[in-house]
């Protein structure tokens, strides 16, 4: 990549993630989806993403942005499928296509909830994934794709 040329990370949220703020606090935190996407757009940036976000609660729509993503190129991509996450081998299909590296990321602990959450069908076709950390987690899947990719301002 040329110096000062950003790479674009898409940051991919799922199903009822455009409820945050007010949608189980105690699980998902206090930040509504704006304010986290504008906090991810900031740690993106320290580390040379220029952050383009999408929101979807249709599981056709979010497959079709992952084609998209898959015939135009991207730096990396950070996903929060929501419970697609559990469930949904089209999706999983769809993150295959993609050649960017993509990172998991969940903001409760999925791993210590209702045994549901605690499978996920994409994570044989992630290069990085994260949980329970909140908002914090979305930093560290930024930084851990920057190591990947060797984007930007390290
Ligand atoms: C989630 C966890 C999923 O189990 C749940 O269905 C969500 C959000 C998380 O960010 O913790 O919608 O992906």
């Amino acid at each position: 990549m040329a110096a000062g040329t950003l790479s674009t990370l898409w940051l991919l949220h799922g199903v009822n993630l455009d409820m945050l703020g007010t949608r189980d606090p105690a699980h998902y935190g206090a930040l509504t989806l704006a304010e986290l996407e504008a906090y991810v757009a900031q740690r993106g940036a320290e580390h040379g993403f220029a952050v383009e976000a999408f929101q979807t609660n249709h599981e056709g729509e979010l497959v079709e942005k992952l084609h998209d993503i898959a015939r135009q190129g991207a730096g990396a991509v950070i996903i929060n499928p929501g419970a697609w996450t559990h469930y949904s081998y089209a999706l999983r299909d769809a993150l295959e296509l993609v050649q960017a590296p993509v990172a998991e990321v969940h903001l409760s602990d999925v791993e210590r909830r209702e045994e549901w959450r605690r499978h996920s069908v994409i994570a044989d076709v992630v290069a990085v994934r994260v949980s329970g950390k909140g908002a914090e987690g979305y930093a560290e899947a930024v930084e851990a794709l920057a190591r990947l990719t060797g984007a930007g301002a390290q």
